[in-house]
């Protein structure tokens, strides 16, 4: 979020008005993320990067269509207003399997439903043929920013296995399934090294679905787009990424005979930069070597770094105008657990950060926590979720208010 959007000023009255932990989000950046993309087709936000129905206005109102993986993203895009049914719905089922629920949300709905296992085509085909459905493939490599995202090559468990491909289309034919495109997600962070490789391994595929007498109306690169997190970090160039996919989707038209879409299907590369949690410090302490800051939000809050080892920037507000020498800190939290600290690698170990002197009071700002931030929380230690809060230019709205214990324990007043 660019700093002129959040003064320190600013930051000091939101944690004032609605209190810390916060999410903080900012609309402008969002929507100029959506403008990096425009020349694609169709941008389909995997909501589970952020799936408050507010951001999920925000985008729609953008034209962007969204990506679902749960019956409860299904429910949440109904809720923002995306209209569900048809080949070019604003609403496509992307996961591995089905759940029952979900199965009959789906069919309901008429949403179509990108497939990661041939079990999800029988399943659905047998209570809803002609649904509109993609074929997630994994083509047999993949890369993330950390083993846990990556979603191509054997050890994953997304897609349907490259070599499996014919016999997907078979099942599609065999229930009369209506085939809307092909799709690959890699995963996430990738390497844009390979994105050639990749492009080649789609233009494969469609080649094999033509020849099998299949016809399809459009292909998805995907997510996974990178963001910079450090000081330094590269940011993605739209255009080289749009113009090796585009030349895809130009061979997969020679082979096919007509046009066809080209989807993208981003999380954190619309929303990562758009957010900020806002933390306060409550405590410090020293040991033996170590100079511990420890902030009222944990993993509980923001899992990447205890998760995935993640760097997140962070900024001090002080609340003072004392002077704040610079310290090597380890940022942690309030939770029960030695993992629950905001600096540290992959492996758990704790990695100091050179940080202004931290005092009681002070807040403490965690940056480009848009994506995987708030959708990933939870209730562990029976902490309440957080409050989210969208800022447009001068404006400030509680897009989220803060749960409360009692809302947790009303679920066991059984
Ligand atoms: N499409 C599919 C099928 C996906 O599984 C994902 C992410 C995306 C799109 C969007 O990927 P993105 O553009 O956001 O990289 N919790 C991890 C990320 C896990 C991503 C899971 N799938 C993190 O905090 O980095």
């Amino acid at each position: 979020m660019p700093a002129a959007t959040l003064t320190p000023a600013r930051i000091q009255s939101l944690a004032a008005s609605f209190g810390t932990p916060l999410w903080v989000y900012d609309a402008a950046t969002i929507r100029a993320r959506i403008k990096a993309l425009a020349a694609f087709d169709t941008i389909r936000f995997a909501q589970k990067a952020c799936s408050n129905t507010h951001i999920l206005r925000l985008m729609r109102e953008q034209g962007v269509k969204v990506d679902a993986v749960s019956r409860g993203e299904i429910m949440r895009a109904l809720a923002a207003g995306f209209v569900a049914g048809g080949e070019l719905s604003e609403i496509v089922f992307t996961a591995d399997l089905f759940d029952h629920a979900t199965l009959a949300t789906v069919v309901q709905h008429r949403v179509p439903v990108n497939a990661g296992s041939i079990d999800m085509l029988h399943q659905l085909g047998a209570v809803s043929p002609g649904h509109p459905v993609w074929l997630r493939i994994n083509p047999g490599f993949g890369h993330g920013h950390s083993n846990k995202t990556n979603t191509g090559g054997e050890h994953s468990k997304h897609g349907i296995w490259h070599t499996e491909l014919l016999n997907a289309l078979a099942a599609v034919r065999q229930h009369g399934l209506k085939l809307v495109g092909l799709h690959m997600h890699i995963g996430s962070g990738v390497d844009y090294g390979h994105l050639s490789e990749v492009c080649g391994a789609m233009v494969g595929f469609v080649k094999q679905a033509h020849e099998a007498g299949h016809d399809l109306q459009a292909i998805s690169s995907g997510g996974g787009l990178s963001t910079p997190y450090r000081a330094g970090d590269a940011s993605v160039d739209t255009q080289h990424y749009f113009g090796l996919w585009d030349a895809a989707r130009k061979q997969a038209e020679a082979l096919l005979g007509h046009a066809i879409g080209l989807e993208i299907e981003p999380g954190r590369f619309l929303v990562a930069e758009s957010g900020v949690l806002i933390t306060e410090v409550r405590a410090s302490k020293n040991a033996g070597r170590n100079h511990f800051v420890m902030v009222d939000s944990g993993f509980s809050e923001l899992m990447r770094p205890a998760m995935y080892g993640s760097y997140h920037a962070m900024s001090l507000i002080p609340a003072d105008a004392e002077p704040r020498p610079l310290l090597a800190t380890v940022v942690a939290g309030p939770l029960c657990e030695s993992g629950d600290v905001f600096t540290q690698g992959e492996g758990g170990v704790v990695e100091p950060r050179e940080l202004p002197q931290a005092r009681v009071g002070d807040l403490l700002l965690i940056h480009d926590t848009g994506a995987y931030g708030a959708s990933m929380s939870s209730n562990y230690n029976s902490r309440p979720l957080v409050a989210e809060v969208m800022v447009d230019g001068g404006s400030e709205r509680l897009i989220r208010r803060r749960q409360t214990v009692e809302e947790l324990l009303v679920l066991e007043a059984l």
